[in-house]
Order: structure tokens, then C-alpha cells, then sequence
């Protein structure tokens, strides 16, 4: 049996997805048994618990053979930081006590870094707190810059008129479509060929500077001019507040942007066939930007 943590996310809901269609025995966990539905319909069974809950993840991941482990976002958290590691000492604790053979975690590319990487520190620490586990099989799936964090621009061009950021305009990103981690790490539980403790990046099809997200977006949206701009830190703050974030994760996504922009941040692996993935920026645009899109600008006129 598979226990799946974030099940019907972005990542997770792919995963167990493809393990119940290869005739799995899968554990969909998350807050809300109505959200767990389709997935029970589809022969799943459905686990309520909070991932800060150690007592509730050690039941749901109790008779697992592997476990799929995401920290949920939580932008609003006043204290993101000190969310992640109740989130990481929970999993962690319940992977122990349940004795769990292998773990699929959802990291992120700069985890190898302890500090100075906003929000990817609690990841590196996740990483850190997995290594401790004698005997524990363990994948930690570093994962490049999500497309849909461009998604965040929908709003931007509505009101501006450009698409805009704090990135360099010319620096290339490792760009990967959700869905992509989810197949890869799906294929991953299936043969459960990991052993020992192990990082892999996954880059996504391409990197891409935002100077080209803005001209697909553009092309996409029938504004061929749009364009990108970096806006100082100072700008960010207040649109990152006013979309709901805490003043905290304001200022982690901030830090993770500077190391990003000044390379501290990177990928560690050379791109290659085993860490590029299918989805391009332009499938991306087609099926998940311009929907959004055009949805937000309908509302807007009604
Ligand atoms: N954004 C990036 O560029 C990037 C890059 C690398 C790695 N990452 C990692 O990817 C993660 C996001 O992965 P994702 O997109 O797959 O997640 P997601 O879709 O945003 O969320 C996963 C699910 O977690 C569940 N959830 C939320 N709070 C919960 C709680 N307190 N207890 C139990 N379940 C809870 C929610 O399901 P219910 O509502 O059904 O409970 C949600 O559907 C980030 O947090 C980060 O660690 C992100």
C-alpha cells in the first residue's frame, strides 16, 4: 500500500492517479474526506489527518510499503519556517514509528543549501531530518521552479499590463510543469528501485528567463508586445502581501529570489536526459495560464 500526503495537489493528486490506475493499493490523505472522493470512487482509500499531526500521520502511514511526502504550502503562515519544521518533525516522526521502507519527499533544487534559500531551507532540513532514519530508503525529489508560479501573472497583466517579477529578465530557470514531478515520482514508487538516501533534480523540459515567459504568455494571450520587468524587492513586498501572503513568506520568497538571482541557488546536476522532463512552457500556457486567464478576465467584465 501507497499513503499519499498532499493527494489532491498538484503533485500528489498525479501520483495517486497513476499508481491506482497500475492496480495499487493507495492511501489518499488530506483534510477533507468529500476532497478525497473521486480518488475513493476509484478504489482509493480516504485518510483524514493534518500533516502537522504526528499521532494522525503514524496511522495513515501504518501498513504503507511507501509513502509520498510534500510539505503543503501555507503561504499565509505567520511563521512559515517554523510551520515546515512542525511539518517535517510530524512526517519524520510518523515514518519512524510506522516504520516506513521508502520515501518519495517532494524537495526542491537548492536544498542542498542550508540557508539563505527562503522557503527551500525547510526542505534542505526535511532532507536532513530523512537522513537520520536508520534503514529508511529514501528519494528526495528536488524539483525545479514550478510553472505555476507564473500563474501568479495572470492577475499582473490585468492590472499592469506586463508580466513582472523579482528575477533577472535574462536568467534561465529550470521551469517544470507539476504534472511532470508527479509522473516522474509516480514511476518511482512504482518500481521502488531507490535505496539508501539519494537526491535527484528534476529540470524540467527546458530553462527559461522570464523575458520568454512574458512572450509566450504574450503570444498566447494575443498581446505579442508583453513584456517583463524585475521590480525591486521593495515593490514585491506589498503585491505578495496584498495576494495574501504573511509579511514572513514575503520575505522568504524574496531571499529564495535573490539566491536565485545572484546563482547562488542552482541546480547541481548538468541538464540531461534523466532530469528533463515532457511539458513545455507553451502546453503549460494552453492548458493552464490561458484557461485562468481568460476565466479572471471574464469575471472581471460580469
Ligand atoms: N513552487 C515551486 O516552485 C516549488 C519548487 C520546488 C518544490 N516545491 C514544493 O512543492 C510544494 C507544493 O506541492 P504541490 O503543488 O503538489 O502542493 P499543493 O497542490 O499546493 O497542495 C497539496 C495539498 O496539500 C493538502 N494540505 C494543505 N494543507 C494541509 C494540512 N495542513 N494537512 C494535510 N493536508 C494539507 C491540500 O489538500 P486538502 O485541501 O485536500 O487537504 C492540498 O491539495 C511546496 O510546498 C514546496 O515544498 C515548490
Amino acid at each position: 500500500m501507497y499513503a499519499i500526503t498532499g493527494a489532491t495537489g498538484n503533485t500528489g493528486s498525479v501520483i495517486a492517479t497513476k499508481l491506482l490506475a497500475s492496480g495499487k493499493k493507495v492511501r489518499v490523505i488530506g483534510r477533507d474526506a468529500r476532497r478525497l472522493d473521486d480518488f475513493v470512487r476509484r478504489g482509493a482509500e480516504a485518510f483524514v489527518a493534518d500533516v502537522t499531526d504526528a499521532t494522525a500521520l503514524t496511522n495513515a502511514f501504518t501498513g504503507a510499503e511507501a509513502v509520498y511526502a510534500m510539505i503543503p504550502p501555507n503561504p499565509s503562515s505567520p511563521e512559515f519556517s517554523a510551520y515546515q519544521e512542525r511539518v517535517s518533525d510530524a512526517m519524520a516522526a510518523a515514518i519512524t514509528k510506522a516504520g516506513v521502507g521508502h520515501v518519495a519527499l517532494l524537495s526542491s533544487v537548492g536544498a542542498d543549501k542550508p540557508e539563505k534559500t527562503g522557503p527551500v531551507v525547510g526542505l534542505h532540513n526535511f532532507e536532513q531530518k530523512l537522513e537520520s532514519i536508520a534503514g529508511l530508503n529514501a528519494l528526495y525529489v528536488r524539483a525545479g521552479y514550478f510553472m505555476q508560479n507564473t500563474l501568479a501573472q495572470v492577475g499582473v497583466i490585468q492590472n499592469f499590463g506586463l508580466v513582472g517579477g523579482p528575477l533577472r529578465a535574462e536568467l534561465p530557470v529550470a521551469m517544470i510543469a507539476a504534472r511532470d514531478i508527479g509522473e516522474w515520482t509516480a514511476e518511482e514508487l512504482l518500481q521502488l528501485n531507490f535505496s539508501g538516501k539519494q537526491a535527484r533534480e528534476l529540470l524540467g523540459q527546458r530553462g527559461l528567463t522570464y523575458t520568454e515567459v512574458a512572450s509566450v504568455i504574450g503570444q498566447a494571450i494575443g498581446r505579442p508586445t508583453l513584456s517583463y520587468s524585475q521590480f525591486p524587492p521593495a515593490l514585491i513586498k506589498p503585491a505578495l502581501l496584498q495576494s495574501g501572503m504573511s509579511s514572513n513568506m514575503a520575505d522568504l520568497i524574496l531571499e529564495m529570489s535573490e539566491a536565485l538571482n545572484s546563482g547562488y541557488m542552482a541546480p547541481l546536476e548538468a541538464r540531461s536526459a534523466q532530469n528533463t522532463t515532457t511539458t513545455t512552457f507553451e502546453t503549460f500556457v494552453a492548458e493552464e495560464f490561458l484557461p485562468r486567464f481568460k476565466g479572471q478576465t471574464k469575471s472581471a467584465a460580469s
